[in-house]
């Protein structure tokens, strides 16, 4: 075979190869945009974790699409929602300490990492406890998640060479909240729900975990689950408004313009919530 005649036979093969591979994502999930078959996304499809998985990273289509972002942004962070729908099904522990690792690796004010995680997976002794302090309206929809956890932050914080002088940590919560994210991105992209939880009993939570609140503050609850099968899932995708951009973003001092109250926007959401 000539040099120009294997390349374009390896081209063709290459062709028929990556046709192939969109296939199957295409039949497996329909609804899901693989990074690949986004011609805008210049990020790669894959990434190689471990030196031996590979991980595709997917983004909700349907999300995307109902929501109008003014200005283009990654994927990853518009296709993130809060789902409800969870298959009961376990995560493996390398799913869930997969998602820990990505909270890992947050910004954190002097590098504290202040963020605390306790978690339990549904099969085991710990559930229980865990799932005793969600409210009834939450509990309605995440009976079927994998693990939750309970998420808390060191309120305090040492100077850097200095272990005996302990100063109150300004971001605690924020670093947590900025960790929560990181764990919520990596989870979106792999296709599994985490939903944060305020409506939880805290103080129930300070007693049942033995809690110091002096130095630790309870910030919020997460449900983590196996989403069930595109074809399985609502018609339409959960897809939350936001504000408009001039409304919390303005030049050189705080001027933002005041919210536009949208009641239809509202009352659909209140009905939503009365239904959970
Ligand atoms: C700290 C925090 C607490 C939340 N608490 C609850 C909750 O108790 N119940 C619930 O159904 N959703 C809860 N949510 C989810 C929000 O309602 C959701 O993030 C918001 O409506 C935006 O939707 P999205 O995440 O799908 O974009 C919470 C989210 C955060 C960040």
């Amino acid at each position: 075979m000539s040099g120009r005649v294997f390349v374009k036979y390896f081209q063709k093969q290459l062709a028929i190869d990556l046709l192939f591979k969109s296939n199957r994502n295409i039949t497996r999930n329909s609804r899901l945009l693989t990074a690949a078959s986004n011609p805008e996304l210049k990020t790669p499809d894959t990434m190689t974790t471990n030196n031996t998985n590979e991980t595709t990273y997917t983004y909700d289509q349907a999300v995307i699409k109902g929501r109008n972002a003014d200005h283009s942004i990654h994927p990853l962070i518009l296709s993130r929602t809060s789902p409800r729908e969870m298959t009961g099904q376990l995560l493996s522990d390398g799913e869930l300490m997969t998602l820990f690792e990505a909270a890992r690796w947050a910004p954190s004010f002097y590098n504290q990492q202040p963020w605390r995680f306790a978690y339990a997976k549904r099969n085991t002794d710990n559930y229980a406890k865990f799932e005793s302090l969600v409210w009834p309206l939450n509990l309605q929809w995440c009976r079927e998640a994998s693990a939750l956890v309970v998420v808390a932050s060191h309120k305090l914080f040492y100077m850097k060479g200095d272990n005996t002088k302990e100063l109150p940590n300004p971001t605690h919560s924020f670093d947590a909240g900025a960790a929560c994210m990181a764990l919520a991105l990596e989870a979106n992209a792999r296709d599994l729900v985490v939903h944060c939880m305020a409506g939880f009993d805290y103080q129930k939570a300070y007693e049942v975990f033995g809690v110091d609140q002096q130095r630790y503050n309870i910030d919020c609850m997460i449900a983590i689950g196996r989403r069930p099968e595109p074809n399985l899932r609502p018609h339409e995708p959960r897809v939350s408004p936001r504000n408009a951009l001039n409304t919390f973003v303005s030049e050189g001092s705080f001027r933002p313009v005041p919210v536009q109250r949208n009641e239809s926007k509202i009352e659909e959401i209140q009905d939503r919530y009365s239904k959970t």
